[in-house]
């Protein structure tokens, strides 16, 4: 594998990839990487010839100092993991190098960004369009992989993508879970044994919601989800919308989308997590 810090650098070790016309697929992370970055990872690599991962906590994306400060960070682990994954390149840049001048750019994702993890976190999907068109202009990728936890900012990247025509494919991958059924997540690492048990009830309630659908619209499964998560010692929802899957449309209605996503964030203790299943 090889370890790279400049984007020159970077462009001379694709350029014979490039040449052969090998297929480059490509996995953006913030490090601190756990078995879900490596489901994306090993996806990319048995879908391409040449697999690049980037580590490089975006300061772009955290609207709250304190969260960017806290964010796990753990190269020397990160480097062992894709080393034996098999990655071929592992892109980790420094802030100047992404940003050698500020990145003033202001997106219009319409009502995309407006809901959800967009009001509670203004900006931040602005910061995450910033970085990936970055990154995709660095790497030119073939196909891009982001996991399916969230799910927002997969809806963001897509529009993204189409918007500034960039020609990548980007493939959205399953939610990888721990036994526990709590979503993988760097910020995981943050919660102590307890917390991590408190915060497993998130998809278990989030399950037995799925029961309740024939009989119930979707706000009312909103509040029953959100009282029930709140019950649970050491949890706090801060939402829980049941949106269309395409427009991020709350829904009145069960009969106004095909695919009605459940959205949640909940903090347990200081960490913030999301989650979200399908009513499909
Ligand atoms: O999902 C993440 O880890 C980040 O938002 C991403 C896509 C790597 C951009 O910084």
């Amino acid at each position: 594998m090889k370890v790279i810090h400049t984007v020159s650098g970077l462009n001379l070790a694709l350029q014979s990839i490039r040449c052969k016309g090998d297929s480059i697929g490509f996995v953006p992370t913030m490090g601190a990487l756990h078995e879900g970055h490596a489901t994306l990872i090993r996806q990319s690599i048995a879908e391409n010839e040449c697999t690049v991962v980037s580590l490089f906590v975006n300061p772009t994306q955290f609207n709250n100092r304190n969260d960017l400060l806290l964010y796990p960070r753990t190269p020397e682990v990160d480097e062992q993991l894709l080393q034996e994954l098999g990655v071929n390149i592992l892109f980790a840049p420094s802030v100047e190098e992404v940003y050698p001048e500020p990145d003033n750019r202001v997106f219009d994702f319409g009502i995309l960004d407006k809901v959800m993890e967009g009001r509670y976190r203004p900006g931040h999907f602005n910061g995450v369009a910033q970085v990936v068109s970055r990154l995709f202009s660095f790497v030119q990728p073939d196909k891009a992989y982001f996991g399916e936890k969230d799910f927002q900012q997969l809806s963001i990247v897509r529009e993204m993508t189409a918007m500034l025509h960039i020609p990548v494919e980007i493939v959205g991958v399953p939610i990888v879970r721990e036994k526990s059924g709590l979503a993988m997540s760097s910020r995981n690492q943050r919660l102590s044994l307890a917390e991590q048990e408190q915060a497993s009830q998130i998809y278990h309630v989030l399950c037995e919601s799925l029961q309740k659908k024939r009989d119930n619209a979707p706000h009312e499964i909103a509040s029953w989800v959100v009282q029930e998560i709140n019950n649970v010692p050491g949890l706090r929802v801060e939402y829980y919308e049941i949106v269309d899957g395409y427009s991020l449309q709350p829904l009145t209605t069960w009969g106004e989308s095909d695919w009605p996503v459940g959205c949640i964030a909940v903090y347990c203790g200081e960490v913030r997590l999301i989650d979200n299943i399908s009513y499909r």
